[in-house]
């Protein structure tokens, strides 16, 4: 039985380590990002992304699948395949009007408890921004990746637009540093909470952000 539970800004990594720790470990994954893009794809669909008051409901009503394979989530909407639509530009730069309407949050954070309690068994990996504060608290391995501003735009301009140059940087900048900044009012993801572990991922490759992890399961 082992929950691991990470959190962190963008950029920082974190994916990639839960779902190598995942893989390696043979234990679901869960990216709960996913379910918060998803759930803003559906609002966008409906038309009610700048509707606060509405997005509960729709959260509730929508018929949300994810897969939790360790080499990423296949996610279907109403039946239909999003695993990829949730990745667009569109989504990542409005994503964030849905994660910031705590009651919202509320609807998917219950779903997310329920799938972690269903998993505790062999294990599972938890990924988001609230997971070792909110979703999972109790988890085995509590870790907050974080990792320098240059090092989160680079990877994430690398991830984008296959390069880090000046462009691809700036072009990334709204998707990291705004979208971390309207995120971090609901959550706390760049301090670690009592009990948490901070990995510091600036100068680590992903093999050793995984083996600082690694080491800090029970009996380990
Ligand atoms: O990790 P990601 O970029 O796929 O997350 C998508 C959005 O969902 C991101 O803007 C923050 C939000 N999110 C959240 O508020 N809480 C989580 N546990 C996971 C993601």
């Amino acid at each position: 039985m082992t929950v691991i539970a990470i959190d962190g800004p963008s950029g920082s990594g974190k994916s990639t380590v839960a779902k190598a720790l995942a893989a390696r470990l043979g234990l679901a994954y869960l990216d709960t990002g996913a379910m918060y893009r998803a759930a803003a794809l559906a609002a966008a669909r409906a038309g009610l992304l700048d509707q606060p008051e509405a997005l509960p409901g729709l959260v509730k009503g929508m018929a949300l699948e994810i897969s939790l394979a360790a080499d990423g989530p296949a996610v279907r909407l109403d039946g239909e395949d999003v695993t990829e639509a949730i990745r667009s530009a569109a989504v990542s730069g409005s994503v964030s009007k849905l994660a910031t309407v705590i009651p919202a949050r509320r609807v998917l954070v219950d779903r997310q408890r329920a799938i972690v309690a269903a998993h505790r068994q062999p294990g599972i990996v938890v990924e988001g921004r609230d997971i070792t504060t909110v979703v999972a608290p109790e988890a085995d391995v509590r870790v907050l990746i974080t990792a320098s501003e240059s090092a989160r735009l680079r990877r994430r301009a690398l991830e984008r637009h296959g390069q880090a140059d000046a462009a691809a940087m700036a072009a990334t900048v709204d998707e990291v540093l705004r979208r971390d900044r309207d995120d971090s009012t609901v959550a706390e993801f760049v301090q670690a909470a009592p009990g948490v572990t901070l990995i510091d991922s600036s100068d680590l490759s992903i093999e050793q952000t995984v083996a600082a992890v690694l080491k800090l399961l029970p009996g380990a």
